[in-house]
């Protein structure tokens, strides 16, 4: 089987916007009045901003209808946005632009999967909008990861069948996601929460090109 191309996660993978969506939701749960912690924020990984509200209020004693808490995600994601306008091309995670270049270099295809509607906003802050081939759109998918919805969204737009692709993901429901859509799974962590995964690296910068063109051919 032949590899073809690479999709990435964004948050973890590409860059650490985690501790952004951790400030953004804290300071709305604070308002709130409602426990939030950074284990709490863990499990916001790669689930979608509505969500990951309903995380946030498992711990809240009142219940809040639908149009509020539209508002209060919008409310979040605002504060998010904001804090999204301090990003350079320096917050690109260690070891991407060598292991992206080295892609391209070999004729193989990438595309961003991502759970974020501010997607190509981060991409285009982070200057990396001509270094991937195909940005899949979180607002047209009908399920979020761990369905396989957004990984395979990636690949129709890059035209390859998923057979030929590898995901990248640094979340549990990430690479159940990859596995759903018929991909080899790069797990960027530790094996506590991504046993799952076909190969693991410990973080970005232990990418190497070769290595993982050579996993996907075993
Ligand atoms: C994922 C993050 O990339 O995007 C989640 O890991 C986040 O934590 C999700 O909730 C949705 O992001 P956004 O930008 O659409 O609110
Ligand atoms: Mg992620």
């Amino acid at each position: 089987m032949e590899l073809k191309a690479i999709i990435f996660d964004l948050d973890g993978v590409v860059c650490s916007t985690d501790e952004y969506h951790y400030l953004a939701w804290k300071s709305l749960s604070d308002e709130l009045g409602i426990y939030f912690d950074r284990e709490i924020n863990n499990r916001l990984r790669g689930v979608s901003r509505m969500d990951s509200l309903d995380i946030i209020l498992e711990r809240s004693e009142k219940l809040y209808t639908p149009e509020e808490k539209q508002e209060l995600a919008t409310v979040k994601n605002g504060r998010y946005v904001e804090l999204l306008q301090s990003l350079t091309p320096e917050n690109v995670l260690e070891g991407i632009p060598e292991f992206l270049a080295a892609c391209r270099e070999s004729g193989i295809k990438t595309a961003i999967a991502s759970a974020s509607k501010n997607a190509p906003f981060i991409i285009h802050k982070l200057n990396l909008e001509n270094k991937f081939d195909y940005i899949a759109d979180a607002a047209s998918v009908e399920k979020s990861k761990p369905a396989p919805d957004i990984f395979l969204a990636a690949a129709e737009g890059l035209g390859i069948e998923p057979e030929h692709c590898i995901g990248i993901e640094d979340a549990k429901a990430g690479i159940e996601a990859i596995h759903a859509a018929g991909m080899k799974a790069v797990g960027i962590g530790s094996a506590d929460t991504l046993n799952e995964a076909d190969l693991l690296v410990s973080e970005t910068k232990a990418l190497e090109f070769k290595k993982i063109t050579e996993f996907f051919v075993k």
